[in-house]
């Protein structure tokens, strides 16, 4: 599979929806708000969609699709905190936290039969390239630790799993569950 990425933006807006719309509005209609400043207030999958297409029209998020050809399989969320800040564990993370990072990458969704083919690791490369275009800085991820546990199904991997951040180089910097890391990258 020939993977290319693109910004999700109102142009690319219709695929990214058939992507959600293919996996049943991604925990049944989530629409990936979960990390935005008003995360799921909306209440409904419906109010969820127009939320996140808001932010997409406004251009308040940053966020890249993958393809394969013209099908739209992967997706992933980057940003400044203040685009970010509802972040798993967040209790957690707001005790240890000393220099906040110039960028966060948030969740990140590989279509359901599309898994285990390089989708995340394409869409996480391109967004590093757009922080790096955007001037870089300090780049965190808040993976799950795989290791040392039983198999994880990647339904459960929201922010995706430590090895795909560390084959970027990322390092492990505290941990804020029991199986999820604070990862950091400097670009
Ligand atoms: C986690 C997820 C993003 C991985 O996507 P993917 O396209 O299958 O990942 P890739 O094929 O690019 O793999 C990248 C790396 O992660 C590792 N990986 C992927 N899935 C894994 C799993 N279930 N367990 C352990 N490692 C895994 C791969 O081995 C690879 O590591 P490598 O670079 O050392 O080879 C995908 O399973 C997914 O979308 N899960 C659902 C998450 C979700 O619901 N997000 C939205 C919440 S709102």
């Amino acid at each position: 599979m020939t993977l290319t990425t693109r910004l999700l933006t109102p142009e690319t807006w219709d695929d990214f929806a058939v992507l959600v719309e293919a996996n049943n509005g991604v925990w049944g209609g989530c629409w990936c708000m979960g990390f935005h400043p008003e995360a799921f207030s909306a209440g409904s999958p419906e109010g969820n969609r127009e939320a996140k297409q808001r932010h997409v029209v406004n251009g308040t998020v940053h966020q890249v699709l993958v393809y394969d050809g013209d099908r739209c399989v992967g997706w992933c969320q980057f940003g400044p905190p203040a685009e970010l800040p509802n972040i798993k564990n967040r209790a957690a993370y707001d005790k240890g936290v000393e220099d906040p990072p110039d960028w966060r990458i948030g969740c990140i969704f590989t279509n359901a039969k599309d898994r285990g083919r390089g989708v995340a690791a394409a869409a996480v490369a391109a967004a590093l390239d757009e922080i790096k275009r955007a001037g870089g800085g300090v780049v965190e991820a808040y993976p799950e630790q795989t290791e040392e546990r039983p198999p994880q199904r990647g339904a459960y991997l929201h922010t995706g799993p430590e090895e795909l951040y560390a084959r970027f180089g990322f390092v492990r910097v505290r941990k804020t569950a029991k199986w999820r890391w604070v990862m950091r990258a400097t670009l």
